[in-house]
């Protein structure tokens, strides 16, 4: 557990997990911009520390930060705790963190992928868990997982990640179609390429699949204005929406397993 100043009566709060970097913290700027509160969580607790000063200096409002590392078991109920202890209740809870990986299956390194699962499932399906039963009592709250346009498609020399993603894009429609009528509205955000430290993290090398990405702002726009609409399924790019919503059925699943591993093969 990181820094954990005292805070009072917090407001409208956002929770967002991998807030130190790329779509994350432009969702932490974008909600501090509408003057909500914030629950910063990451490894990296200089880089909360830092956002933290930024938010509450240009709005006003209160920011925690939590440094977790959501890989470990138990994190997320040690965030809940935390956020109890302090009479903390979560009204956004913006599920981003999440973690690519590079290569074949049979090369990587299991631990790698158990963590990976761990991070892009596990955490996201406790922290939903842990944090919506007091949002359907208070009628009220805002759940944005951010999936992947990779959830709609097998990934070859991703396997692992792109199969996360699919559980994260079925959950959410699965728990968004639940919670109809309760006050509580889901979303997943699914963007194609972004341009953040995603590709190095993930270990990509040259991948074209990098060339034409877009910036993680106006991703976390897109994520966060979808969101307060309540559309359960929120792509980043218009055409990216109606290639998958209407082109992606149409094309044999064969060809487009091939076409992604071309896409991620290095040039
Ligand atoms: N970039 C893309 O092309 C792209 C496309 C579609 C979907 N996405 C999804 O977008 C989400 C955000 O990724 P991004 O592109 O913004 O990448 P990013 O810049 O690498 O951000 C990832 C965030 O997750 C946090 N994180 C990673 N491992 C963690 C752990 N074990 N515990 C807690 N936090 C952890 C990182 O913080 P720390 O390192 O400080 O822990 C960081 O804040 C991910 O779910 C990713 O799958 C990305």
């Amino acid at each position: 557990m990181g820094l954990f100043s005292k805070i009072e009566n917090m407001k409208n709060v956002g929770l967002v997990t991998g807030a130190s970097s790329g779509i994350g913290k432009e969702l932490a700027r974008i909600h501090a911009a509408k003057g909500r509160d914030l629950v910063l969580v990451a490894r990296r607790e200089e880089a909360l520390n830092q956002l933290k000063v930024e938010l509450e200096s240009e709005h006003k409002i209160q920011v925690l930060v939590i440094a977790e590392d959501l890989m470990d078991g138990g994190a997320a109920q040690r965030i809940v705790a935390a956020l109890q202890l302090n009479d903390i209740y979560v009204e956004y809870l913006f599920n981003n963190a999440g973690l690519g990986g590079y290569g074949k299956f049979v090369d990587r390194n299991l631990v790698d992928e158990q963590r990976m699962i761990q991070l892009n499932i596990v955490a996201l399906v406790e922290l939903t868990h842990l944090l919506l039963p007091s949002m359907v009592e208070k009628q009220r709250g805002y759940i944005l997982n951010t999936a992947s346009s990779a959830g709609f498609m097998p990934g070859p020399l991703q396997s692992v990640y792109f199969a996360t993603k699919a559980f994260v894009v079925s959950f959410s429609q699965g728990i968004a179609r639940e919670l109809k009528g309760t006050g509580v509205r889901v979303s997943a955000l699914c963007p194609g390429p972004v341009k953040t430290e995603f590709e190095k993290a993930a270990g990509f090398n040259e991948s074209p699949l990098f060339d034409k990405a877009k910036d993680a702002y106006s991703t976390a726009k897109k994520g966060y204005d979808g969101m307060e609409k309540g559309k359960v399924i929120v792509f980043n790019e218009l055409p990216l929406g109606f290639a998958i919503n209407w082109i992606l059925p149409l094309v044999p699943r064969k060809t487009v397993t091939w076409m992604i591993e071309r896409l991620q093969t290095a040039k």
